[in-house]
C-alpha cells in the first residue's frame, strides 16, 4: 500500500487565502497593513533563504515585511538597539529574530526583549513557559510545531492516547512540538542522539515528528503501517543528475517509508510551506490584538 502523501503546499495555499482575507480588512479598517519585522544578524545562506521566503509569503497575503539585516559581527548592544527600536514602532506588529543568531550574541537575552504582544515567533521564555504548562497558553506558539499540528489535523489523526514519537529536542521545534503534542492528549516520547533502541520506539509511534537533520536517517522498517509521519528535516545533499547539483530530503528516507506507512508529509513542500504559514498567521492574529487594544 502506498501512503497518504501530505501536501503542505496544498494546504498552505488553502490557508493563505483566508489570511488574505483577514489581512486586506485589517488594512480596510485601519488604514495600514498588517507589518512583519525579521532581524537577520548572520550570514548563514540557509537563514537568508528562510528570511527570503518569509518575505514572499509575506507579500502574498498583503503583510508588509522588513529585514534588518544586521553583520554577523553585531554586537550584543546593536542587536538589543534594533528589537528594541521595533518593540517601540506602533506600525510593526510581529518581530522575529532569524536563529540562529552569532555566537557572540546571548540568544536568550535577546529573545527575552521581544515586547510579548509581537512575539509571532512564540520564542520569549513566558510564552515558552506557558506552552509548557498545564491550563497556560501562550500568546503565540512557534510556527514549525504548528505547522506540524495542522498536518495532522489534514491527515485526520487522533491524538488524544496516541503513541507521538518526537525525533530531536530543539528548542525550535523538539521541545515546544513535544509540549503540543502532550496538551493534544497524546502519550509523547522523546528521543534524540542518546536515546537507546530508537527503533524500537519508533516501531510502536502512532505518530512521528522526525526533527533532527540527518537526510534520509528514519529508516522504512523502523516504521509501522498506521504511522503518520512529519518529516521536519531540510537536509541538501549532492545530486549530479539534479541541474542545481542538489537536492533538498528529509530526515526520514521517504520512497521506502512511502510504502509502509499510512501517511507522510513531502519534502520539500511539507513542514517548510506550514512553518510560513504558521508566522503569518501569528502576524495577523498579532496585528488585529494590538489595534483593538490600542
Ligand atoms: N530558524 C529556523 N527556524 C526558525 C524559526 O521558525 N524562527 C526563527 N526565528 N528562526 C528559525
Amino acid at each position: 500500500m502506498t501512503a497518504r502523501i501530505l501536501d503542505g503546499n496544498a494546504l498552505a495555499q488553502r490557508l493563505q487565502i483566508e489570511l488574505a482575507e483577514k489581512a486586506a480588512q485589517f488594512t480596510a479598517q485601519f488604514g495600514h497593513p498588517p507589518k512583519l519585522s525579521a532581524v537577520l544578524a548572520s550570514d548563514d545562506p540557509a537563514s537568508a533563504q528562510y528570511v527570503r521566503m518569509k518575505r514572499r509569503d509575506c507579500k502574498k497575503v498583503g503583510i508588509i515585511s522588513e529585514t534588518f539585516e544586521m553583520d554577523a559581527s553585531s554586537t550584543q548592544e546593536q542587536v538589543e538597539e534594533t528589537i528594541a527600536s521595533l518593540n517601540d514602532d506602533p506600525r510593526v506588529h510581529g518581530i522575529l529574530v532569524q536563529l540562529p543568531l552569532p555566537p557572540q550574541i546571548d540568544e536568550e537575552r535577546a529573545l527575552q526583549l521581544v515586547a510579548l504582544p509581537k512575539d509571532v515567533d512564540g520564542f520569549h521564555p513566558i510564552n515558552i513557559g506557558k506552552l509548557a504548562m498545564k491550563g497556560r497558553e501562550p500568546s503565540f506558539a512557534p510556527a514549525t510545531p504548528s505547522g506540524c499540528m495542522e498536518l495532522l489535523k489534514e491527515a485526520g489523526v487522533n491524538l488524544s492516547g496516541a503513541n507521538a514519537v518526537v525525533l530531536g529536542r530543539s528548542n525550535i521545534v523538539g521541545l515546544p512540538m513535544a509540549m503540543m503534542l502532550v496538551k493534544a492528549n497524546a502519550t509523547v516520547t522523546i528521543c534524540h542522539s542518546r536515546t537507546q533502541d530508537l527503533t524500537a520506539q519508533l516501531r510502536r509511534a502512532d505518530v512521528v515528528i522526525a526533527a533532527i537533520g540527518r537526510p534520509n536517517f528514519v529508516q522504512a522498517d523502523w516504521l509501522n503501517e498506521k504511522a503518520v509521519v512529519i518529516d521536519v528535516g531540510t537536509n541538501r545533499i549532492d545530486d549530479p543528475s539534479d541541474k542545481r547539483g542538489y537536492r533538498w530530503v528529509g530526515d526520514v528516507d521517504f520512497e521506502a517509508a512511502v510504502k509502509v506507512v499510512r501517511a507522510i508529509s513531502k519534502v520539500p513542500g511539507g513542514v517548510g510551506p506550514m512553518t510560513r504559514t504558521m508566522l503569518l498567521v501569528n502576524t495577523i492574529r498579532a496585528a488585529w490584538r494590538q489595534a483593538e487594544n490600542a
